[in-house]
């Protein structure tokens, strides 16, 4: 397990690359994959709205193109100490099993330590897929 104030760092640094001038919401995430590398991610915005990806999700991706598709932990830093969009959880869920911990961060410190099956108790699976 990472120390999860070295996991807020890394985040901190991520959210500093925001790039979000519509909302001026900036959100920073840090994992650590199954290998244990650590992987950020900032949100980035777009003109269209639509197009903007979270931070969470730019975290994962970013792990899955590097080769990786386990998340060991997760943290999120904001502002106000937000949570995953449901979209976010959902692509979480892809990657991590329901046991995931995940830190919900300002930059002052690290704060509620939640399982992912917490915040999303009832995700979707169907074995008619896949
Ligand atoms: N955002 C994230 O990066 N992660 C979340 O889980 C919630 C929302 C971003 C999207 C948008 O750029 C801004 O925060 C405001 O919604």
């Amino acid at each position: 397990m990472m120390d999860w104030n070295a996991l807020l760092e890394a985040a901190v640094a991520a959210q500093a690359r925001a790039y979000a001038p519509y909302s001026r919401y900036h959100v920073g995430a840090a994992l650590v994959s199954g290998s244990g590398q650590v992987f950020t991610g900032c949100n980035v915005e777009n003109i269209s709205f639509g197009g903007t990806i979270c931070a969470e999700r730019t975290a994962i991706v970013t792990m899955v193109a590097a080769g990786e598709r386990q998340i060991g932990q997760l943290l999120v830093v904001t502002a106000d100490g937000g949570s995953p969009c449901g979209m976010c959880l959902q692509v979480i869920a892809e990657f991590a099993g329901p046991n995931l911990e995940v830190a919900l961060a300002t930059p002052a410190g690290v704060g509620r330590i939640l399982t992912l099956s917490d915040l999303l108790p009832h995700a979707f699976k169907t074995d008619t897929l896949g």
